[in-house]
């Protein structure tokens, strides 16, 4: 048994110069798979590369909030046939709202997310979630659009979480939960039931401490698996195997 990175984004070019290294390092903390999210198609070709013996990457692919003018009937086309031909891709994803980044096209932003859960449930995948200032809209969308899916990222509150586990989504810690201030992503997991967790690095962003500050990757998500282990007063290897079991649960099976 091993710590899985549930959502990492190691084709950013923060990794350009040292994958090998980075790969080394998931060997060592024993972190031996990963989802490796793509923001647009471009990205996807790039992860699509990703190998390394004794490490396993699943791919995820779809139109982040940031990048919905690109989304086309074209781009939607696109990304329906690498789904069928590619099936490494495990979930249509990072798709959702976020009106932190912009908050004059909501409706294009709705719009296209929902476009994005018919797709993954025209094709049995589940979705990755990205949602930013927008929990509201986003639970709208989802409560009238039934599909498997993971929260990720989680940091909005115990209550929203578990309105989300209602609807049967997974929810998703990132390296927040290692934060000393952090007592909403605290107070949320200890809501969530064990066998709808999962945990992310979400890399290069946010890492978990001892590291905070530095570049974050997917060997660091142990360290978070290792707190929220702690919080939840379990043992590490126990929570390692439910996590596992999991990630099997929403995306391989
Ligand atoms: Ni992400």
């Amino acid at each position: 048994m091993a710590w899985i990175d549930s959502h990492t984004h190691i084709n950013d070019k923060a990794f350009d110069g040292d994958i090998n290294e980075v790969y080394k390092r998931m060997l060592k903390a024993d972190v031996l798979r990963a989802m490796v999210v793509s923001l647009n198609v471009e990205e996807f070709y790039k992860s699509a590369a990703f190998k390394h013996p004794g490490l396993l990457f699943d791919l995820a692919l779809g139109i982040y909030p940031g990048d919905v003018s690109q989304m086309d009937e074209k781009t939607m086309d696109q990304i329906y046939d690498l789904c069928l031909n590619d099936k490494r891709i495990k979930a249509i994803g990072e798709i959702g709202l976020d009106y932190h980044w912009r908050k004059d096209n909501k409706d294009l932003q709705k719009a296209i997310f929902i476009k994005q859960i018919e797709l993954a449930n025209k094709l049995h995948k589940p979705i990755i979630v990205h949602t930013r200032d927008a929990v509201k809209d986003t639970y709208d969308i989802l409560k009238a659009h039934p599909v498997k899916g993971v929260m990720h990222c989680f940091s909005e509150s115990k209550e929203m979480a578990r309105e989300f586990v209602k609807l049967g989504m997974y929810i998703s810690f990132s390296g927040t939960l290692t934060f000393k201030n952090a007592k909403e992503p605290k107070e949320a997991l200890k809501v969530v039931p064990l066998d709808r967790l999962l945990i992310e690095t979400d890399a290069p962003y946010l890492s978990p401490v001892p590291y905070r500050g530095k570049r974050n990757e997917p060997s660091f998500v142990a360290k978070t698996g290792e707190c929220a282990a702690q919080i939840l007063g379990i043992d590490p290897l126990l929570l390692q195997k439910q996590m596992a079991a999991n990630y099997q649960a929403l995306f391989l099976s």
